[in-house]
C-alpha cells in the first residue's frame, strides 16, 4: 500500500518515483487553531447539504435597512460556487434586491433521522446548516434544462394538485454567485465540521492512502478527497505502460458487456444515464487521448502525468465517481498499478443503486485491471 506522508512522515519516499519530494506536513495547529475551510473546498459538502431534506430561507435587506426572510425553496447550486433560483411568488425580495444585491441563504438541515442518531451520538459530522453570502443576477428568463432539474426535485407530488399550482408555470430565475460562508455550529456537538483538520471519513483516510501524498495533493485531486462515501482499491502488477494499462481499463471483453446491458435495466429503473458499450472497439493506446477534460469511455481525464498516475471522472444524477491509477515499480513485474475507485453520493438513489452494484463494481474493476496489466499490444 502507498504511504501518504501525513499519515508517515518517517517513512515517505517520493512518489512517483521521479518526482520531487514533497515538503513533509507541519503538524497538526491545536485544536483551538484549526482554519476553518475556504468556500471552494467546503462546497462539496454545502452541496451535499442542500440535496438532502432542508429549510431554505433567503435574507435581503430593504431599501430602509430593514432585514427580511423569504422561504426560497429551489435554490440549486453548480459546481462553481454559483447558484440560482426559480423566482414566481416573490414581492419584497425583487424590491429589496433592486436596492442591494446581496444576499445571505439559509440551509437548515431537515433530516430526521440525521438528527435522531446525532443525538443518540452526541456528535455529528453531518453538518445542521450554512448560511451562504453572495450576490444575485437580474431576472431573466428559465431553461428548460434548469426547470426539468428543478421539476425533478418535486417528481414525487407530480400527482397532486398543488404540483401544478405551485410549479406549472415557472418562467424566471435569478442567478446567484457566492463568495463566503458560515456553517451553523454547536460546539462539540458539531466538532470539527468545515475545519481544515478536521477527522477524515475512513474512506477519506483510504482514498488519501491509495493515491499516495504526491497525487492526494495534487491541485486537480485534492478536493476530491472530500465528503467521499466509499473508496477501494485494487493493486496488480504487470508490464505494461501505464497509457497501456488505462486503454485495457476501456476495452471491455465480451462477458462484461453483458454486465454493462443489465446495468442498463437498473439505470432505467433509477432514471440515471446510461451508455451501452456494446460494440466499442478496443481502445489503441498510442491515440489514446488523456489530456485533462478529454473522455475515456464513461470517464473524463482530470490529471495525467505519462506512467506516474492518470484520475478521471464521471458524474451522474446520483452520484459522482472517480477512477484513478496510481504507478510504482513492482516487485513481480515492470510496474504496480493501483486502481482506486471514489465514490461520493448526491443523493438517496447513489447509496441504492451502488450497493446494488457493488459486487460487479469488484469483480469488473479486478477483471479489467488483470487483464490490463498484462496486456502488451
Ligand atoms: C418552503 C417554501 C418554499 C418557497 N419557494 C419559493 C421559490 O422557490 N420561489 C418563489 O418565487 N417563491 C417561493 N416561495 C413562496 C415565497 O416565499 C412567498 O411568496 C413569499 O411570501 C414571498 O416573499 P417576499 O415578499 O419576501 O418576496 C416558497 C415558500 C415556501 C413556504
Amino acid at each position: 500500500m502507498l504511504q501518504l506522508n501525513a499519515l508517515h512522515p518517517a517513512g515517505h519516499q517520493p512518489f512517483p518515483p521521479n518526482a520531487p519530494t514533497a515538503p513533509t506536513n507541519p503538524p497538526l495547529p491545536p485544536l483551538h487553531k484549526q482554519t476553518r475551510l475556504p468556500l471552494q473546498e467546503a462546497w462539496p459538502l454545502i452541496q451535499r447539504l442542500f440535496r438532502q431534506p432542508a429549510d431554505f430561507a433567503v435574507a435581503s435587506t430593504g431599501p430602509d435597512g430593514q432585514p427580511h426572510i423569504t422561504p426560497i425553496g429551489s435554490i440549486l447550486l453548480n459546481a462553481d460556487q454559483t447558484g440560482m433560483f426559480v423566482e414566481k411568488f416573490t414581492t419584497s425580495l425583487p424590491r429589496n434586491l433592486a436596492h442591494n444585491d446581496r444576499i445571505c441563504v439559509y440551509a437548515g438541515n431537515d433530516s430526521w433521522t440525521t438528527f435522531a442518531l446525532a443525538m443518540l451520538r452526541g456528535h455529528t459530522n453531518t453538518p445542521m446548516g450554512v448560511r451562504l453570502y453572495g450576490r444575485v443576477g437580474p431576472r431573466r428568463p428559465l431553461s428548460n434544462d434548469e426547470r426539468s432539474r428543478f421539476l425533478r426535485k418535486v417528481r414525487l407530488m407530480r400527482w397532486t394538485r398543488g404540483h401544478d399550482r405551485l410549479w406549472g408555470d415557472l418562467t424566471h430565475a435569478r442567478d446567484v454567485t457566492f463568495d463566503n460562508y458560515e456553517p451553523v455550529l454547536a460546539g462539540s456537538f458539531t466538532r470539527g465540521q468545515f475545519r481544515r483538520d478536521a477527522e477524515p471519513s475512513r474512506s477519506e483516510l483510504h482514498a488519501a492512502e491509495s493515491l499516495g501524498g504526491q497525487v492526494a495533493r495534487h491541485p486537480r485531486v485534492a478536493d476530491l478527497l472530500r465528503a467521499l462515501d466509499h473508496a477501494d482499491v485494487k493493486i496488480v502488477e504487470g508490464d505494461a505502460t501505464l497509457r497501456e494499462f488505462i486503454a485495457g481499463l476501456g476495452s471491455f471483453p465480451p462477458w462484461m458487456r453483458g454486465l454493462f446491458r443489465a446495468r442498463g435495466l437498473l439505470a432505467k429503473a433509477l432514471r440515471l444515464h446510461h451508455d451501452d458499450p456494446s460494440g466499442l472497439e478496443p481502445i489503441d493506446p498510442q491515440t489514446l487521448e488523456l489530456e485533462p477534460g478529454k473522455p475515456m469511455r464513461f470517464f473524463t481525464t482530470r490529471a495525467f502525468e505519462e506512467d506516474a498516475f492518470w484520475v478521471a471522472g464521471s458524474e451522474d444524477r446520483h452520484l459522482a465517481a472517480w477512477l484513478a491509477v496510481v504507478v510504482e515499480p513492482g516487485e513481480t513485474h515492470a510496474r504496480r498499478f493501483h486502481v482506486v475507485t471514489l465514490v461520493r453520493y448526491k443523493d438517496w438513489t447513489g447509496p441504492v443503486y451502488f450497493n446494488l452494484i457493488r459486487p460487479f463494481h469488484h469483480l469488473i474493476v479486478w477483471a479489467l485491471a488483470r487483464r490490463a496489466a498484462a496486456a502488451r499490444p
